[in-house]
């Protein structure tokens, strides 16, 4: 396996998992509908994945695709669900259809699906479609669940997402603002750990893969139920409460910081737990995460204190 489409490589995660992979060798072919910022020799596409006609002929020479393009955001994408349905499910199905035209495997970038606001719900809806392809047209998939993913480049004003919001509060010395009681768990892990995973997910794609041959459940509303227990999932297997990541955040950078509790947003649920179950993903890899919180802390920090301007204005 050498050549491998990365579809959102100008992201955050794609980024990063398009720079590791030059680095161990692979030929990578970043296929986004813009152009990235951190890369130079990956080949790059700008192109849309809505546009059936360019993801068919991108993944026409390729020997994996990773899938990580498409919207994120709770709040963000409640008030304009379709577009969430649009590009995580419709430019999903591109992907899965130009993939199964050239029997290309996929490796499917989802979430816990938690909540009820449409970036859940469409990557809920493209678990299942993922599945249905595996029944109906033999399409060669996996789906990795990744948890509270964490690191340098995650873009703060993109959409509101926890890690680099807190540092810029917090290196601004602005309020560190969290919704609800600070209750709710994440499981967080670095974004060079998951580079490295997908990797070990390449090396053992066969293991990886949906099978149909998992044993059908007789209760009639879980036909399928096998079919679940077969996403893995990614994160570092250990919960953090919001008010214990923040704590640590501000110990890492050093500085006087105040908390203000604000509601809710939208699309969220107070209190939730998250904690990946990672079992299975060593059974198949034996894979194991090993950048420590405080590591990806130090580093994540150090990426934010020394772009804040760029960050700040939004070129980065
Ligand atoms: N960041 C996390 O904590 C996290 C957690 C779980 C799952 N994920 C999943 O991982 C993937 C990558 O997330 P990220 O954090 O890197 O997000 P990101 O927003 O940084 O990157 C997504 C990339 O997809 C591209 N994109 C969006 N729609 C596109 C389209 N129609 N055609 C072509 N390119 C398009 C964007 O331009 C962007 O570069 C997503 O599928 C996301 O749902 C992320």
């Amino acid at each position: 396996m050498k050549r491998i489409l990365i579809t959102g490589g100008s992201g955050f995660i794609g980024s990063h998992v398009a720079d590791y992979l030059l680095t161990r060798g692979y030929e990578v072919v970043i296929f986004d509908r813009v152009s990235p910022v951190f890369l130079s020799e990956a080949e790059i596409v700008v192109a849309d994945i809505l546009n059936k006609e360019a993801i068919k002929q991108a993944i026409s020479n390729v020997d994996c695709v990773i899938h990580a393009a498409g919207v994120l955001g709770t709040h963000e994408t409640v008030v304009a669900p379709t577009v969430s349905i649009k590009e995580n499910v419709i430019g999903t199905l591109n992907v899965l259809d130009a993939a199964i035209k050239y029997d290309v495997p996929v490796i499917c970038l989802s979430k816990p699906n938690v909540w009820l606001n449409p970036y859940s719900i469409s990557k809920d809806c493209m678990e299942k479609f993922c599945f249905m392809y595996v029944y109906e047209h033999g399409l060669k998939v996996s789906i990795l669940k990744l948890f509270n993913v964490y690191g340098s480049r995650q873009k703060y004003n993109h959409v509101q997402k926890a890690i680099p919001t807190w540092i810029v509060q917090m290196l601004t010395g602005n309020k560190v603002e969290i919704f609800g009681s600070g209750s709710a768990t994440m499981d967080l892990v670095h974004v060079h750990d998951v580079s490295v995973c997908i990797e070990g997910m390449m090396d053992n794609l066969e293991e990886c893969l949906v099978t149909t041959s998992q044993p059908i459940s007789d209760d009639v509303y879980s036909t399928f139920s096998g079919l679940n227990e077969q996403i893995l999932e990614l994160g570092c297997g250990e919960e953090i409460s919001v008010l214990d990541a923040v704590m640590k955040l501000g110990l890492t950078i050093g500085k006087e910081y105040s908390v203000s509790h604000l509601p809710m947003r939208r699309g969220e649920v107070d209190g939730t737990r998250l904690c990946a179950n990672l079992n299975r993903l060593h059974y198949l890899t034996n894979f194991r995460p090993s950048v420590s919180l405080a590591d990806g802390f130090e580093n994540t920090v150090l990426y934010y204190r020394e772009n804040l301007d760029a960050i700040l204005k939004g070129s980065l």
